[in-house]
């Protein structure tokens, strides 16, 4: 038997003894996929699945259920397509009271909730700052704060361009058995979470996994498995309730001699894991953001330069990420400023790449501008440009046109811990 030709395929010559072959080819489509009509009804129902229904009579499953259901796809995309536009990153200022408070005893002040609005207010409102910041990551409480005149945090950020986000897991709980691993705390309430945060003018969320590198057991694959599931399950219920979700697997920076080739390998497959499980999910891939890690090497091992960093990082996302992700906004994760600068200005020596190479950083963007504060009313416009003039460095990076001098140039890695552990931290 002859495989009858169809419309939409290219059509084959067969030669005589490739027709045996495909006799078999088509039984076994038929005990596959149960069609009592050969390959010709597999083969319409695909073309009607690459090029539309009218090569098929049949009900064609275009999308997923989740998808088809989700009154906020166009929304999640367009977002999601906005904060990852060039030129631009997200600022990351999601810390807890918790660390937010370590952060702020380094310069002398109380954790009061003042001093925590202060600092946030001098972030939002840096004149300028929406020239290289689309989005902006905050803390719950934060999300709902005013500035000191009464303006909605979140109003000061929608007038510069910047789309508020937010934070919203809620921190990392030890995973028993394992070498210190950990899971991803805040799945209960998350949907109602999500509502009140998108009411508030939230758009965008993030969580954040983690995942340990050693040179021989870490991550392990509970670990893997335990941060996928949270990251996609996650990613599900802020697609579900209009935020574009941040998906942070983080293989963290630590102590050790592990090798750059170790965190490549060990990122790509965590990464690899973690879109088999967002496929799972059905989520909708032009409608979420990654937050991955540069690969860096153990903090026993001398920094590499640049293009080392570049060519791993570059390599490994090639390798994992589906070119439907609009952006890939990097952690700063430890790297000193000018550091986190110009790893980010190397990468872009690789492209173009399907997504955007940019950043998501935190300390990257913190650490001097709080030094220069102070909580001192006197310093608050030179932190404020400070910031501004980190934000439009990494901003000329993610063009590939950072030259040059850094705002804050040498420095030492910023390791003090991001998060403290235990839930609600
Ligand atoms: P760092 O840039 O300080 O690593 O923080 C980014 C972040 O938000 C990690 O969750």
């Amino acid at each position: 038997m002859a495989v009858a030709s169809t419309s939409c395929l290219p059509q084959l010559n067969v030669p005589a003894a490739k027709q045996v072959e495909a006799a078999q080819m088509a039984s076994l489509a038929n005990q596959l996929w149960g069609s009592s009509s050969s390959l010709v009804g597999q083969k319409s129902l695909l073309c009607s699945r690459l090029h539309g229904p009218s090569h098929a009579s049949q009900k064609v499953v275009m999308t997923s259920d989740f998808e088809k259901s989700n009154p906020y796809v166009d929304e999640l995309k367009k977002t999601a397509a906005y904060i990852a536009q060039p030129g631009k990153g997200i600022l990351a200022s999601d810390e807890s009271n918790a660390t937010t408070g370590k952060r702020l005893a380094t310069v002398g002040l109380e954790n009061t909730e003042a001093n925590r609005q202060a600092w946030r207010e001098l972030l939002y409102s840096a004149p300028g700052l929406g020239n290289y910041i689309s989005g902006t990551i905050m803390f719950d409480e934060t999300l709902f704060q005013l500035s000191r005149s009464g303006e909605q945090f979140v109003d000061i950020l929608k007038r510069q361009g910047i789309v508020p986000g937010i934070k919203v897991d809620t921190g990392l709980q030890p995973i028993d058995g394992t070498d210190g691993e950990t899971a991803t705390q805040g799945l209960d309430g998350l949907a109602d979470r999500c509502k009140r945060y998108y009411q508030q003018g939230a758009r965008f969320a993030k969580w954040r996994a983690v995942l340990k590198v050693d040179s021989d057991k870490c991550p392990s694959s509970t670990a893997i498995l335990e941060n996928a599931h949270g990251l996609a399950r996650y990613a599900q219920i802020a697609q579900a309730n209009g935020l574009v979700p941040i998906v942070e697997p983080e293989v963290t920076l630590g102590p050790g001699d592990y090798s750059i080739e170790r965190t490549a390998y060990i990122s790509e497959k965590v990464n690899s894991h973690v879109f088999r499980l967002l496929n799972e999910y059905n989520v909708i891939l032009e409608g979420i953001l990654l937050k991955p890690n540069m690969i860096l090497p153990g903090l026993d091992v001398p920094t590499p330069p640049p293009e080392e960093v570049a060519k791993y990082t570059v390599r490994t996302m090639l390798r994992s990420i589906p070119a439907a992700v609009p952006g890939i906004h990097f952690l700063s994760g430890g790297m000193s400023e000018e550091e986190a600068t110009l790893n980010l200005q190397a990468l872009q020596a690789y492209g173009p790449t399907p997504w955007s190479l940019t950043f998501s950083y935190g300390r990257a963007l913190q650490s001097s501008t709080l030094k220069i504060w102070s909580g001192k009313e006197e310093f608050w416009k030179a932190a404020q440009e400070r910031l501004v003039a980190l934000a439009k460095a990494n901003s000329e990076a993610q063009l590939g046109k950072y030259r040059g001098p850094h705002p804050s140039p040498g420095g030492a890695r910023i390791l003090q811990a991001l998060r403290l552990g235990g839930a609600g931290k």
